[in-house]
């Protein structure tokens, strides 16, 4: 996405103007393969992923919006429905172009209420096995229990067998 796209419909050169040099030279160090954003609005920056991913055949895009824009908007009496509209085409554009088999997931809604309430801690119990015994100090388990700790009072541990551990957000 570098704006000679004429199929694309912005109404403003945000992505452009400010984020595009960034990215440029972040985003190829990454590769990112699963990507989440939030605050999509005309899908400039969503677009420019996906007509900039070389790296996997398979991205995965997942957009979240009110699609109701912050006080800015509604002071400027910008039409969001309008705004919505142009995402949706402009995806489209950007999906047909890049002839990957790219998903988007559009996300309506507050990031608050979307982004995942339930976390999955995998092979915590992993550990190095030593000469001395197992080590348990390279095992995810000290970063998984310093992180419940911590967040005692917002999280709650779900009971599930060993090895994974499930906790549910339950506070801001
Ligand atoms: C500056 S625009 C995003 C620009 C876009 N990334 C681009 O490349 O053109 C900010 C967007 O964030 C959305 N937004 C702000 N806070 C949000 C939240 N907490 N949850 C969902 N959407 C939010 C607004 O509706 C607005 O569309």
């Amino acid at each position: 996405m570098d704006g000679s796209n004429h199929n694309y419909e912005f109404t403003n050169d945000w992505f452009q103007a400010a984020a595009i040099k960034n990215w440029d030279s972040l985003v190829p160090q990454i590769k990112p393969r699963k990507i989440l954003e939030v605050g999509s609005y005309e899908g400039a920056s969503a677009c420019y992923l996906i007509g900039k991913n070389d790296w996997h055949e398979d991205l995965e895009l997942f957009c979240i919006d009110t699609w109701e824009g912050g006080i800015t908007h509604k002071v400027a009496k910008v039409d969001m429905d309008a705004v919505e509209q142009r995402f949706d085409h402009n995806i489209s554009v950007a999906q047909t172009e890049s002839g990957k088999n790219i998903s988007v997931h559009k996300m309506k809604g507050m990031s608050s209420d979307l982004m995942p309430k339930l976390i999955a801690f995998d092979d915590c119990l992993w550990k190095e096995n030593k000469p001395h015994g197992d080590d348990l100090t390279m095992s995810p388990k000290l970063a998984i229990d310093a992180f419940t700790n911590v967040f005692s009072r917002k999280l709650k541990i779900v009971p599930a067998p060993l090895y994974q551990l499930y906790v549910l957000k339950i506070a801001d």
